[in-house]
């Protein structure tokens, strides 16, 4: 068999999100969050789940930092709850919240396992959304300071920052369709958020830079290839405003080059914030990396019709348990248009995996299509590597199954397996596999 090998000192991790697994979130002096709220609302979520034990991570830390040691990851993704650091999102303190943080950082740096933390994975406080939350200008400078209280307190230890997670996701699946936190249904608000979303980042950045840490700080975008489902021009232009309306183009062209990307400002430029142009100088800043995640592809259409013009036709793929074609060369093209678009310094894929239906036979678990399906993907990011994508990392979600937002327990993207009445962890083939792929810094060419 084959093997293709990646770079020497290539980031192979995991990567968790705090509401997701850390389960307590109201433990200690934190603040409820959005995602609290929201899941607590009846009828928002599969079967009323919500993240209040979760994967009781907050709890089982040690022992799943120990897990971590076991399978050889290089590196943790995880984010930080904003409610437990501040519960009012501002002012008071709970130095009760940063602690759990920094004892899991020691804890990470005992094993050897290098810390990258997401600041924003979604659950904002609470008290911020009755202040309009993400709608709320002064949200930059709320953002900015908790970042900055953070990198204070982690600053000595942690060398790689991320600012938002899927901007896109808390604009439109909150603000849009109405199916995260905080559950609005408002295409002015949704644009609004980005904007709001891309200030803050920038805000932070500007923070991180201030300190005079030593580290690298990026965002990581969500991103679906997008592929026009036929040669024909409207066919081309809507995948073409499909992909910079929900692609890294949306926040990566204000940041890397101070405009919203124009396919998308022709159909949408009605539901900007006013006055947005004055903004664009201030988000353009600088950053040390780009965060890709990436999962699965559409094939598009142009539909009149339909909201901006753009319609997902199937094209008979194999789909995960989200529904999700699985479509692998789809992570090569969003890899080499980011680096040809905007050439930035480190490329890591921050997220990449799959939710399949796994069953416990004998206390094992016989995922070979979620090993099937990374395998793949490791190697269309070893195609990109080779075409010259400096992509320094690869971390595969999720450490261990967990609350899947809307999608409550019902959907399984660990390559570890919780068992959600005892807590027990279970490896998975895939954790199995994946050790041996940390390992060798290799995995088997297709
Ligand atoms: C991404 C989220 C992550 C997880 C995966 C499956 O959109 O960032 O929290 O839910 O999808």
């Amino acid at each position: 068999m084959k093997n293709i090998k990646f770079p020497e000192g290539f980031k192979l991790g995991v990567a968790t999100a705090s509401y997701q697994i850390e389960g307590l979130p109201l433990a200690d002096g934190a603040g409820p969050s959005i995602w609290h709220r929201f899941s607590h609302t009846p009828g928002t979520t599969y079967n009323s789940d919500t993240g209040d034990i979760a994967c009781d991570h907050y709890h089982r830390y040690k022992e799943d930092v120990a897990l971590m040691k076991e399978l050889g990851v290089k590196a943790y993704r995880f984010s930080i709850a904003w409610p437990r650091v501040f519960p009012y999102g501002k002012g008071k303190i709970n130095l009760k919240g940063m602690d759990f943080y920094d004892r899991l950082v020691d804890e990470l740096m005992d094993a050897g396992i290098e810390p990258f933390i997401t600041l924003y994975h979604w659950d904002l406080p609470a008290t911020l959304q009755d202040e309009g939350g993400w709608l709320n200008r002064d949200i930059a400078n709320w953002f900015a300071d908790y970042a900055d209280f953070v990198f204070q307190k982690l600053g000595d230890r942690v060398k790689h920052w991320i600012t938002l997670n899927e901007p896109w996701v808390t604009a439109f699946v909150g603000h849009l369709f109405g199916e995260h936190a905080p559950g609005m249904r408002d295409i002015y608000a949704a644009f609004e958020v980005v904007h709001n979303e891309l200030r803050a980042h920038s805000k932070a950045v500007k923070a991180f830079r201030e300190e005079n840490l030593e580290g690298e700080i990026g965002i990581t975008l969500s991103n679906h290839s997008q592929s026009p489902a036929s040669q024909e021009e409207a066919d081309i232009t809507a995948a073409q405003v499909a992909h910079e309306y929900v692609n890294y183009p949306l926040f990566l062209n204000p940041i890397f080059k101070g405009d919203y990307p124009q396919h998308l400002l022709s159909v949408a430029k009605e539901y900007m914030p006013k006055a947005y142009e004055q903004d664009m100088d201030e988000i353009k800043e600088d950053i040390d990396f780009v965060g890709i995640n990436y999962y699965s592809g559409n094939l598009v259409k142009a539909e009149p019709n339909a909201p901006f013009g753009i319609k997902n036709v199937d094209r008979g793929l194999e789909k995960t348990e989200m529904g999700w074609e699985i479509y692998p060369q789809g992570l090569y093209e969003i890899l080499t248009g980011v680096q040809k678009n905007y050439a930035p310094m480190k490329i890591f894929i921050t997220e990449n995996g799959a939710a399949f239906k796994d069953v416990v036979e004998d206390g094992e678990v016989h995922d070979d299509k979620r090993i099937e399906y990374l395998k793949a993907h490791f190697n269309q990011a070893y195609k990109a590597i080779q075409d010259g994508v400096n992509l320094k990392g690869y971390f595969v979600w999720s450490l261990m199954d967990n609350f899947e937002w809307a999608k409550g327990y019902s959907k399984r993207f660990g390559i570890v397996y919780v068992d959600y009445e005892t807590q027990e962890r279970i490896l998975k083939d895939s954790a199995k596999w994946y050790a041996n792929v940390i390992k060798n810094n290799a995995v088997e060419a297709e």
